[in-house]
């Protein structure tokens, strides 16, 4: 292939919250990408859009988006329903894709995906797991891998808040909303459980395996009292190591993620923030080699920036970070089907037995 050090051309797919608020900012703002097309279905949204952005181009159609041989990456920022097949014409156009996450809503869609993917490994796919470009994140898992030694445990917390829209509000542009916006059928948000797991728990099984490595078990139970929701999950990794993983909407308080990590040589915790703030995980990792803590200050915590940079370095083959993957998508999903169903049988489950759509 050939090699160039062009900015990357990037087309994104939706105009919504999610474009709105991090890509289309990250696209122009990126050292090495920019945004050359934008596409929605929505003519007031992508009009608008048009007008904020000054992207090259604007599609009404994904697949007239797809058929223009300048876009090199699509980013797919629509619901998540549509993620897979979305993808999917992606891969098969020939374009790299950087997908938000979760992956998909079932295990067997995002086994087909893998499939179309595994056929076509010249192209760049990953997901929108952007946690793992937060500085402080990014710092644990390479202190984890090079001076930790043998992990013992991990756990785990994604505990949104009561003031989390106070905050995002307050946080995030005005978000122009169009009543033309392509949507799935029905409501998929009003099945909350299944909202809560595929919107957030995507993000905490995402950091438990990028600091944890695979999970192969889980045991989970789950209650809802009040309007809250809360799954406690008891975790297995692949190394031997055990886990524990905490997924509750919404405490009464602040926004509250973190974990801790535990192994021979050191011990690692983690303080993650509201992304909206951009601001770094408040991270101290402490080695038993020189009986000190390690902190860093992560001063460029624009993780949806740097997630951009680094999908256009990938495209132009020189990118070794360990961003997620399709497989590291694939997981997450067989992971919270499988916590899914472990709450509801009451009894541990494999990861890798579990199938079925959350
Ligand atoms: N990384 C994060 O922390 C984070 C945060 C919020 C949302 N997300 C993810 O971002 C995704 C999008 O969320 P959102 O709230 O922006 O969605 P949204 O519904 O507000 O916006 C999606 C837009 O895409 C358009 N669209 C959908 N399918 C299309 C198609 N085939 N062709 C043309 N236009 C199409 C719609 O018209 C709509 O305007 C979700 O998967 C969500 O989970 C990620």
């Amino acid at each position: 292939m050939k090699q160039t050090s062009d900015p990357v051309r990037i087309g994104v797919l939706g105009c919504g919250m999610i474009s709105q608020a991090a890509h289309f900012e990250s696209c122009q703002k990126a050292k090495n990408a920019r945004l050359y097309a934008i596409c929605d279905a929505a003519d007031d949204l992508r009009t608008r859009m048009t007008q904020v952005w000054d992207p090259e181009v604007a599609y009404r159609q994904y697949d007239e988006m797809l058929g223009d041989p300048k876009v090199e990456a699509v980013i797919i920022g629509i619901a998540d329903q549509f993620h897979v097949s979305a993808a999917i014409e992606a891969i098969k156009a020939g374009k790299h894709v950087l997908v938000e996450k979760p992956l998909g809503v079932s295990v067997e869609e995002c086994a087909d995906l893998l499939k179309v993917k595994r056929a076509a490994p010249e192209l760049v796919v990953r997901v929108g797991c952007m946690k793992r470009f937060d500085p402080g994140i990014a710092f644990a898992r390479r202190f984890i891998e090079q001076e930790m030694g043998t992990r013992l445990a991990l756990k785990a917390w994604y505990c949104d808040s009561t003031s989390r829209y106070t905050e995002t509000g307050n946080l995030q542009p005005l978000i122009l909303k169009s009543a033309n916006a392509k949507r799935p059928e029905g409501n998929p948000k009003a099945n909350r459980q299944s909202y809560y797991l595929l919107g957030h728990g995507s993000h905490l099984i995402d950091t438990a395996r990028f600091l944890g490595g695979e999970i192969a078990r889980v045991n989970a139970n789950f209650v809802q009292k009040y309007d809250a929701h809360c799954w406690f999950v008891a975790i297995e990794f692949e190394d031997g190591s055990v886990g524990h993983l905490d997924l509750t909407l919404a405490v009464r308080m602040g926004w509250h993620e973190g974990f801790q990590v535990y192994g021979e040589f050191g011990t690692v915790v983690g303080k993650i923030f509201n992304p909206w703030y951009l601001r770094s995980a408040e991270v101290e990792c402490f080695s038993l080699r020189d009986g000190q803590f390690k902190r860093p200050l992560g001063e460029d915590a624009h993780f949806f920036r740097l997630q951009v940079e680094s999908f256009a370095d990938a495209i132009r083959g020189k990118d070794d970070f360990p961003a997620a993957s399709a497989e590291d998508g694939f997981a997450a999903i067989q992971t919270l089907r499988a916590i899914q169903l472990s709450a509801s049988k009451k009894e541990p489950v494999a990861v890798a037995d579990a199938t079925g759509a959350i």
